[in-house]
């Protein structure tokens, strides 16, 4: 049996012993920096969204019987060159649920106590009372969250928000069954409206096309003076310099940003440049805890394959 993965560098200690010894690997950062030679006789593949599978890396995948993302999101992968290819692409889509939401509710609190200016000027020792009021300080409490996406980091974010006292709306084309809504104190409203009336929004869809390029400037324009906004999903789901220039004249107050349209961030990014943005990049879902989980479920899902059972979660 063999392996091919794409992972970040050292992420090969995760890995490694979760394979049988007899099991052959080759880890690399980038599918292209595997030969045809290392990838010939390979049963599967472990992908991540760092590093993305385009249409020419998948034809090159002959003979693999299955492409396991890291993760949930398959945004990464070109899923219709897999499907013409006869090549499944499974996800791991529980391991995480509550890594994303903690950071995205941790987020929500960050940007409304503005806590990145009030490190920066404590350590300067200067007095930080004044200036946190000056930049406005606010309690989740009482606050409209508006969270786009509805799916299991949606819905867990609606707990956690609810909790601190929070309205919770959403936006989804597809709706919540009625207990679902009621045990997470949730409403489902129109895209629009739940744009116009939030104090903080918070983005948790998949990148597809009907998402891609959801949020831009007329999106921004039409949110509540000094908004909130929080995207933990995609990067393309937000345009990134209507964000910035959003940032820039106070249209929104503060924004967390934890997924880039290019990852690692690009040098030319104008997020960079804007005032009172948190920006991390893609660890949102990324804890100790949750990692070990994650390889688990993704290993244990290529050995099904390669004993000849069907494997579980499959996107395509
Ligand atoms: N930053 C990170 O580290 C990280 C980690 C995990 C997941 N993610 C991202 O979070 C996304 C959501 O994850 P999930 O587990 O909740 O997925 P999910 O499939 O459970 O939920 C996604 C929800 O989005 C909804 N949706 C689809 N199109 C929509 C639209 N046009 N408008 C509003 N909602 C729409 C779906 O109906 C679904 O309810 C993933 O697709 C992934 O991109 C990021």
């Amino acid at each position: 049996m063999k392996i091919i993965a794409t992972l970040p560098k050292g992420s090969d200690r995760a890995l490694n012993p979760l394979l049988p010894d007899e099991c052959e690997r080759i880890i690399a950062e980038r599918i292209g920096d595997l030969s045809d030679e290392q990838i010939a006789g390979s049963d599967a593949m472990i992908a991540t969204a760092y590093n993305p599978l385009a249409a020419e890396d998948i034809a090159r995948l002959e003979g693999v019987k299955l492409i396991q993302q890291l993760g949930i999101g398959t945004d990464s992968i070109d899923l219709d060159a897999a499907k013409r290819a006869e090549i499944p692409v499974c996800n791991v889509p529980t391991a995480n649920i509550d890594a994303v939401a903690d950071f995205a509710v941790m987020a929500m609190i960050y940007c409304l106590r503005k806590v990145g200016a009030a490190e920066t000027e404590s350590r300067e020792n200067k007095r930080i009372d004044r200036l946190v009021l000056k930049l406005g300080s606010f309690d989740m409490a009482g606050k409209r969250v508006g969270i786009i996406g509805f799916g299991n980091i949606g819905r867990a974010v609606a707990k956690r928000a609810g909790a601190f006292g929070t309205e919770v709306v959403y936006s989804d084309p597809i709706a919540a069954d009625e207990e679902t809504e009621r045990a997470l104190g949730a409403k489902r409203v129109p895209l629009d409206e739940l744009i116009e009336t939030s104090n903080v929004i918070s983005v948790h869809a998949p990148l597809v096309d009907a998402t891609r390029g959801l949020i831009g400037a007329p999106e921004f324009a039409r949110m509540k003076k000094k908004v909130v906004f929080v995207n933990t999903a995609r990067g393309g789901i937000v345009d990134e310099a209507a964000l910035a220039d959003a940032l820039k004249s106070g249209q929104v107050g503060a924004a967390a940003v934890d997924a880039f349209e290019v990852e690692p961030i690009e040098e030319s990014n104008p997020l960079l440049d804007a005032p009172n943005a948190m920006l991390t990049c893609h660890i949102a879902g990324v804890t100790t805890d949750c990692i070990k989980t994650m390889y688990r479920e993704a290993v244990e899902n290529c050995l099904r394959v390669i004993r000849g059972e069907a494997p579980i979660n499959r996107v395509v």
